[in-house]
């Protein structure tokens, strides 16, 4: 309805363009003579506004507007401006016959005469409400997820322009990036970025990869306004019209730095459970391995022994019985260090004072280390005594002494220190001396560090290190209630740590080899009836013979059923030497049933590690395998066995 309608005076047309007017029933067409009166009506205008064409026709149009619109003059500025600018336009409220309102678009257009005077108006109004309630529908849900963006904390909710400026910025991003919106808005979003990844292109390649799959999402570093960094979880959308113009950007980032940590611990503690787990079955393996050929090495050894001492004095027959028998020391030795990491070896524990100790074995380290190291020692004044097994702290300290002079192949100095520490468990008593031995040496990278302890574990040349130095060191460690670290970097050197409880005063000490040693053996000398009792026929018969050659008299049984017959039917036993782990009947179960039918009869336990809880069989004498002969011959009159059958008991050692 392009400029003003022109009346013709063809009849015809006239015709034609009423059937248009009157089928036409989305708009609402009607005249208006020139003060304002309704003087035609259509379908389109009686269905919205609710007239019928009698109850209009001869009305002023005035009506159709609300109170208010009618209070401020509206429908005569309405015809003024029509009839002025040749068209009034206009959306806005509208009152039907029934006082409902409805969103109404009006064009009001002048009517002229050919001569140009206006004879009335042509007045089209189409219902708008459904597509006004549609907008504003629209528009609230907009205003209502802006405000929702804008309250986020959690994340960082912005856009970019086309270039990667900011464009606007949210409470999280705020809270997470530490800008205000006035100090960032059409900054460029690389400010987030670390200077590496800057330099590296990574904002280009980030909004290059948005532009081109439509998305980007990446974890990484970036940088907070005080400099500080977090790890952040980015998604980076790219915004497009309805033709695919690009918008711009939208950016999504959460700081995850700490889900990142808590991952990252999770990880570690994963990691150091199925280390120690493997470390353990390792363990298992290793401790059943190493039973087996303890008991056979005790075989081996004990049978050369008794064969050494009946052969004829030939030097070259002695020179090969030696080297066997120093073949199965070396092994005995080995075993001993795989029992070590197994932890299950009889420790014999006592309070031992480190500096007297250390000071003890210079002699023995300086000749075994060589003359490239110097050891150096630093003691506290004052240092409380650790609760171990002498012995064996030696060998742990050899160990770890041997493992920093090999580090230093041009030599150096090694230090040997000590420190007492408290406890951090508040309900366990006393604390902990950390006997720590450093070198300078070459170190070790993470993956050596990691395995170093393992069993077998060596980074030495076939034939230098077994690799069980430290697998001992680290079984000592856990045995005896301490811990072993391991502290080292390539080129920096190492430091391994001892843990070791502090010993409580008056704790009673386990009997030491010394005493064994310093035990008067005449009570012995005298003939025994012995049972020997062992389900492992290889140890038994070595057992006996060691037995028969220091001249008494030897029974055998091969179960613990079969020693409780021998001893119902054959009186006079004097003592009986047990095996401790047997199928069926253990050498502790064994001890018990005599103790019960024969209380007077003294039992030996032989045990090649620590299978029994520590405390259970007090009082009962205990043996180590493998045992030589002079170790048992020691045993035997430690437990002053008489051929009278009854033990008179050690005192004062404090192990009753
Ligand atoms: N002080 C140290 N400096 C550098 N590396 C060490 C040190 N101590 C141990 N290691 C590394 O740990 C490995 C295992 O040590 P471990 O004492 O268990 O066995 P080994 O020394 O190789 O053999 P063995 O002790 O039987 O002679 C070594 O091969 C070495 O790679
Ligand atoms: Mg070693």
């Amino acid at each position: 309805m392009d400029g003003p309608t022109r009346l013709t005076n063809s009849t015809s047309d006239d015709g034609r363009y009423r059937l248009l007017v009157e089928a036409i029933t989305d708009y609402a067409i009607y005249m208006l003579d020139p003060t304002g009166i309704v003087t035609s009506w259509n379908p389109g205008a009686e269905r919205f506004k609710g007239y019928a064409p009698h109850e209009i026709i001869g009305q002023h149009f005035s009506r159709f507007y609300t109170d208010e619109d009618r209070a401020t003059g509206l429908p005569a500025r309405a015809l003024e401006t029509a009839r002025r600018e040749g068209k009034f336009e206009h959306e806005g409220w509208r009152v039907r016959k029934d006082g409902t309102r409805f969103w109404a678009y009006v064009v009001i257009d002048p009517i002229r005469t050919p001569a140009g005077e206006i004879v009335g108006f042509a007045k089209i109004t189409r219902d708008l409400t459904e597509r006004r309630a549609a907008e504003e529908a629209l528009r609230a849900s907009q205003e209502q997820f802006r405000l929702l963006v804008q309250g986020v904390t959690d994340y960082a909710i912005y856009m970019l322009d086309k270039d990667g400026r900011v464009t606007n910025w949210n409470l999280g991003a705020e809270r997470i990036k530490g800008y205000a919106p006035h100090e960032i808005i059409g900054q460029h979003f690389s400010k987030f970025y670390t200077e590496e990844d800057r330099a590296a292109g990574m904002p280009e390649h980030a909004l290059a990869t948005a532009l081109e799959d439509g998305r980007f999402e990446k974890e990484g570093w970036r940088v907070r306004k005080d400099g500080t960094r977090f790890f952040a979880h980015v998604i980076i959308d790219a915004i497009r019209d309805n033709v695919g113009k690009l918008l711009g950007f939208a950016k999504i980032t959460r700081d995850i730095t700490e889900r990142r940590d808590a991952q990252q611990k999770l990880d570690q503690a994963r990691e150091a459970l199925s280390q120690s787990q493997k470390m353990e079955a390792i363990g298992q393996l290793t401790g059943g391995i190493a039973h087996d050929f303890n008991n056979l090495l005790m075989a081996v050894l004990g049978s050369l022994e008794l064969v050494r001492k009946r052969v004829p004095d030939d030097p070259k027959i002695l020179q090969l019985i030696d080297n066997a028998t120093q073949g199965a020391q070396r092994g005995a030795a080995l075993t001993k260090r795989m029992l070590a990491f197994a932890r299950r070896q009889e420790l014999k524990r006592e309070a031992v004072d480190i500096p007297t100790l250390v000071r003890d074995m210079t002699d023995l380290l300086q000749r075994s280390l060589g003359p490239t190291v110097t050891i150096e020692t630093r003691f506290p004044l004052a240092l409380p005594a650790v609760w171990a097994d002498a012995n064996q702290l030696e060998m742990a300290l050899l160990n770890l002494a041997v493992n920093a002079r090999d580090a230093m192949p041009e030599g150096g100095t090694i230090i040997v220190s000590a420190h007492e520490e408290g406890n951090d468990d508040a309900a366990a008593v006393g604390g902990f001396v950390r006997i720590c031995v450093s070198d300078t040496g070459v170190g070790m990278d993470e993956a050596t560090l990691q395995r170093a302890t393992e069993p077998f574990f060596t980074t030495k040349e076939p034939g230098k290190g077994t690799g069980l130095g430290l697998s001992m060191v680290h079984g000592l460690a856990q045995q005896s209630g301490g811990r072993f670290v391991l502290k080292s970097r390539t080129g920096e050197g190492s430091t391994a740590e001892l843990w070791l409880p502090v010993a409580r005063p008056g704790a009673a000490t386990d009997v030491s080899e010394e005493e064994f040693a310093r035990t008067d053996m005449t009570a012995a000398r005298s003939a025994l009836k012995v049972l020997a009792v062992d389900d492992d026929p290889l140890v038994l018969t070595n057992t006996a013979a060691m037995l028969e050659y220091l001249g008494h008299t030897c029974l055998r049984a091969a179960s613990g059923a079969q020693a409780l017959e021998i001893l119902r039917r054959s009186g006079g036993v004097d003592v009986v030497v047990t095996d401790q782990v047997m199928p069926r009947m253990t050498g502790l179960q064994l001890a018990e049933a005599i103790a019960r039918d024969w209380p007077q009869l003294p039992v030996l336990i032989a045990t090649g590690y620590a299978e029994m809880e520590p405390g259970a069989g007090a009082g009962l004498s205990r043996l180590s395998k493998p045992f030589t002969q002079g170790e048992l011959a020691a045993k035997l009159a430690q437990m002053r066995v008489g051929p009278t059958g009854r033990v008179i008991r050690l005192r004062g050692n404090g192990r009753e």
